[in-house]
């Protein structure tokens, strides 16, 4: 068999196309691929651990839930808000917020793999919740428009984009002047080995793809973001969790 290819073998688009195989795979076979690490994680668990409150949500959503953090609890949404997830899997997070902003608000859905889109559609569906879409596209070109949302999330997305700078500049463009991002995602806080770096089934794991996290507050600065600070960090390795929150000036 061939041997795999190194991470830095590999084009962005190849890097993205094993990102959307692996999280097809987690669609069908419902395991968060961001647990491999943790042999004892079920998805369930993993939710309840990280503060989710999923008593009523069904074992469809929770079980391809793949995050690190809990960023909706984070972003204090308030009725009638606009909010837009990145990379929202099988939905969680989306569901959660479009209970938050109520009937006035409406959240949207970004994520390039069709089989979660898929999952999450179904998902809604089953929930009866209406005020929420699932649009297919790449974090790094979103499908949004211009200065339209109020609140941008993310679990554990960004640290799997190969261009995090456009990420956010995409973020910034999409969220209205004064609007927030708040994002649970994994950085690093200190080397990797390098077969660790170099491991395509590290990267779509969430951790070969984090990036210092020095360097992550630096490029949402350099997309115009202001107050951007580092809420909270969990973990003890060289890759770490931290929920980090940014503001669009307001004029
Ligand atoms: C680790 S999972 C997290 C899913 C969800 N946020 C959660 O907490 O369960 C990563 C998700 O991001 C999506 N994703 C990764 N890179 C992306 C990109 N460049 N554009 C859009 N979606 C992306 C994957 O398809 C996958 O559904």
């Amino acid at each position: 068999m061939d041997k795999p290819k190194q991470v830095s073998e590999l084009s962005d688009e190849e890097i993205k196309d094993e990102v959307r195989r692996a999280y097809a795979r987690v669609a069908m076979a419902r395991r968060g691929s961001c647990c491999d690490k943790d042999t004892s994680c079920s998805t369930d668990s993993l939710a309840a651990r990280l503060g989710y409150d999923v008593e009523d949500i069904p074992a469809s959503v929770t079980e391809s839930f793949a995050g690190c953090g809990n960023p909706t609890a984070l972003a204090s949404l308030q009725e009638g808000e606009i909010v837009l997830d990145l990379g929202s899997g099988a939905g969680l997070d989306v569901f959660l917020a479009a209970r938050a902003v109520g009937e006035t608000g409406f959240v949207i859905g970004v994520d390039m793999t069709s089989e979660m889109l898929q999952k999450a559609r179904d998902n809604a569906i089953k929930l009866g919740i209406t005020n929420v879409e699932f649009r297919q596209g790449d974090i790094e070109a979103l499908p949004v428009e211009d200065n339209s949302v109020d609140v941008i999330i993310s679990n554990c997305v960004i640290n799997l984009a190969p261009d995090k700078a456009k990420v956010f500049q995409e973020a910034f463009r999409v969220l209205r002047p004064g609007g927030r991002l708040l994002v649970s995602d994994m950085v690093l806080v200190g080397e990797l080995p390098e077969e660790i770096k170099e491991s395509i089934r590290s990267y779509t794991g969430c951790v070969a793809g984090a990036i210092p996290e020095t360097e992550y507050l630096q490029l949402l600065q350099e997309a115009g973001f202001e107050k951007v600070e580092v809420l909270e960090r969990s973990g003890s390795s060289a890759v770490i969790s931290a929920k980090i929150k940014a503001i669009k000036p307001a004029t």
